[in-house]
């Protein structure tokens, strides 16, 4: 499957501009970088109030000079770092003029975000002053309309996202369903389609709940748990639901830690292929969502390529369902007879997924299921 193919399929809900169209995107790992030259991300906020003295000079945009003969470079040679220092918004101790506003800034971070193709530029320029100042979205949205100046080290983070930094890595949070995670280097950002498909679980959980009283809470395992988005969910949402979970990455697995930390979930930090043998055949709910991508197919968005584990993206093999077969393999084992399991999958796998479950018989009820776009993202089946 060609990259170009997947493309539109990977879990991110971002996407790049039409590389047609400019932005600077390639089939290759080491290429993508901030989709407009960083001499125009400095362009584009040449309003703010720069500095005087001889030390630090700002280009002029009108004559497109880079700085230092360095932003020039499109990709991963500009760093952040060397764009935040071309477009401070915070004036310096010799600066005579006034302070940059908020509502300026943010307007100014928003055309920055766009330029760098960012798909959602607002939202993100006022998230991340929303994250510096320590307030929601809707109280920005009030400061925005009064005196607020630009909160200080607003710029190394415009230029942090500018460069396609996850916002939720800039941030360090993630927010699914009711939960807030931290998130970060070397975990998977969760994403909202994810949310639907912890809904199919957590209502095959609560009737079993209903159907057995108090003491026979129901349980779940969650099969790479990443973040431990869907398994805090299912322990928050399912009052008395025993929860476990297994994450294989060293990376990842402290993260878990962090957010399932006071959730009363069990987590392992092994492979989920002979995790929990001491459940075998008494689980009632398998969840997953597990690595699926085709080992050719290139996620488009520098978020996905560059900040997402591999671990958590290809799901081995040229199809990528080494994974997801590994899963339903599992669900086979831990599942007593009339187990739910359910697991993402990308939109074309869909068939592909239903296949598998039949193929190997063990699988009644076998149903796939939208997203909140009507995008086939999972499929779900009852243990034989
Ligand atoms: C797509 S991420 C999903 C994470 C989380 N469940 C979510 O939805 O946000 C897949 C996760 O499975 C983990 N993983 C991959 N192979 C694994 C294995 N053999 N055993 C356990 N976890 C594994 C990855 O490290 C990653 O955290």
């Amino acid at each position: 499957m060609s990259s170009r193919a997947w493309t539109p399929l990977v879990t991110n809900p971002h996407a790049l501009p039409d590389p047609a169209a400019g932005a600077s995107v390639s089939g290759s790992l080491g290429r993508v970088g901030p989709a407009v030259p960083a001499e125009e991300i400095a362009g584009a906020i040449s309003s703010e109030p720069g500095e005087c003295g001889p030390t630090r000079a700002l280009p002029d945009p009108a004559a497109g000079a880079s700085v230092s003969g360095s932003l020039g470079r499109v990709g991963p040679a500009v760093s952040a770092g060397e764009i935040a220092g071309t477009i401070s918004s915070e004036p310096s101790e010799c600066d005579p003029s006034p302070p940059l506003s908020l509502a300026d800034a943010v307007k100014t971070a928003t055309a920055t975000l766009a330029a760098a193709g960012v798909p959602s530029p607002a939202v993100d320029a006022q998230l991340l002053a929303a994250h510096l100042l320590g307030v929601g979205r809707g109280e920005l949205a009030a400061m925005l309309f009064g005196t607020t100046v630009a909160p200080k080290g607003y710029d190394a983070l415009l230029a942090r996202r500018a460069a396609r930094e996850p916002l939720q890595h800039i941030t360090g949070t993630a927010y699914f369903r009711h939960l807030k995670l931290a998130v970060g280097k070397g975990v998977f950002v969760p994403r909202p389609e994810t949310e639907t498909v912890v809904q199919l679980a957590i209502d095959v959980l609560t009737q079993l709940q209903q159907e057995r009283g108090r003491d026979g809470g129901p349980t779940a395992v969650d099969l790479g748990t990443g973040s431990g988005a869907m398994a805090a969910s299912l322990a928050g949402e399912v009052p008395g639901c025993r929860v476990y979970a297994v994450e294989l990455s060293d990376a990842a697995y402290p993260w878990a830690v962090r957010n399932l930390a006071g959730t009363g979930v069990v987590l392992v930090h092994g492979d989920m292929r002979d995790a929990f043998a001491e459940l075998d055949g008494t689980v009632d709910v398998v969840v997953s969502n597990p690595p699926y991508i085709p080992a050719g197919a290139i996620p488009r968005d520098p978020e996905v390529q560059l900040h997402d584990p591999h671990m958590a993206l290809y799901g081995g093999g040229e199809d990528g369902l080494e994974m997801p077969a590994a899963a339903a393999t599992t669900a086979v084992r831990l599942l007593h007879p009339g187990g739910f399991f359910v697991m993402e999958h990308a939109e074309v796998q869909a068939a592909q997924m239903a296949d598998l479950l039949r193929g190997s018989g063990e699988w009644s009820d076998i149903t796939t299921h939208t997203d909140l776009t009507g995008r086939d993202r999972a499929t779900s089946g009852r243990r034989r």
